[in-house]
């Protein structure tokens, strides 16, 4: 049995709507047909959704990659599928997961700044930031858990800049502060 992998960019066609538990709901549907028929066919991978852009990563038996590639081609839900990378390989690099998601994390950020990139264009990546992207879905720590998908870098930068551990703190020095001058203006 030959064995291979395959990574893909393409343009969501929907517009992104507000999440629900967590997740955009077009992408959310996306995540459920692919757990369900990814885990019987054996296919594993990863999806990443931001900026109204798809990154996917496959792996898995030939014949059952690309029968789903074909499949997933055809589907109206994204346009300009282009394929950057398709080979065979020795052993799989995934475990236990049908379909990982990856939301607009901190070290995908991380790493479209390192690459001086604005926006999330998987369809212009080269190799190297394919293989980066891969090894990112790989290590991503989700656990299954379905995360937000935050609706852009832009929202990024408008996040508050006061750590919440600092913020929680200064919150409870406050009410301290009010309490002691509530006390001592008793004592007056
Ligand atoms: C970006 C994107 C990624 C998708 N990924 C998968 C996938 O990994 N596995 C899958 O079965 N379907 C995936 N789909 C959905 C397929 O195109 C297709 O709708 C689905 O496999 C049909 O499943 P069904 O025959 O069980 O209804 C994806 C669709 C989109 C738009």
């Amino acid at each position: 049995m030959s064995l291979m992998r395959l990574a893909y960019a393409s343009e969501a066609t929907f517009k992104a709507k507000p999440v629900e538990k967590g997740v955009e709901p077009n992408v959310a549907r996306i995540l459920m047909e692919s757990r369900r028929n990814n885990a019987r066919s054996e296919i594993v991978g990863g999806l990443y959704y931001g900026d109204d852009q798809f990154f996917q990563y496959l792996e898995g038996e030939e014949g059952a990659v690309r029968q789903l590639y074909d499949r997933i081609a055809r589907d109206d839900r994204h346009r300009d599928v282009i394929t950057l990378l398709e080979e065979p390989i020795e052993a799989r690099t995934f475990t236990n997961w049908s379909m990982k998601y990856v939301p607009l994390s901190s070290d995908v950020n991380r790493f479209l700044d390192n690459e001086g990139m604005e926006a999330f264009r998987p369809s212009g990546f080269n190799r190297s930031q394919c293989e980066e992207m891969i090894t990112l879905i790989r290590n991503s720590s989700q656990d299954g858990r379905v995360v937000s998908h935050d609706g852009g870098r832009n929202k990024r930068s408008k996040q508050s800049v006061i750590p919440k551990g600092i913020l929680a703190g200064l919150i409870a020095a406050a009410v301290c502060l009010v309490g002691a001058m509530a006390y001592v203006s008793t004592m007056l």
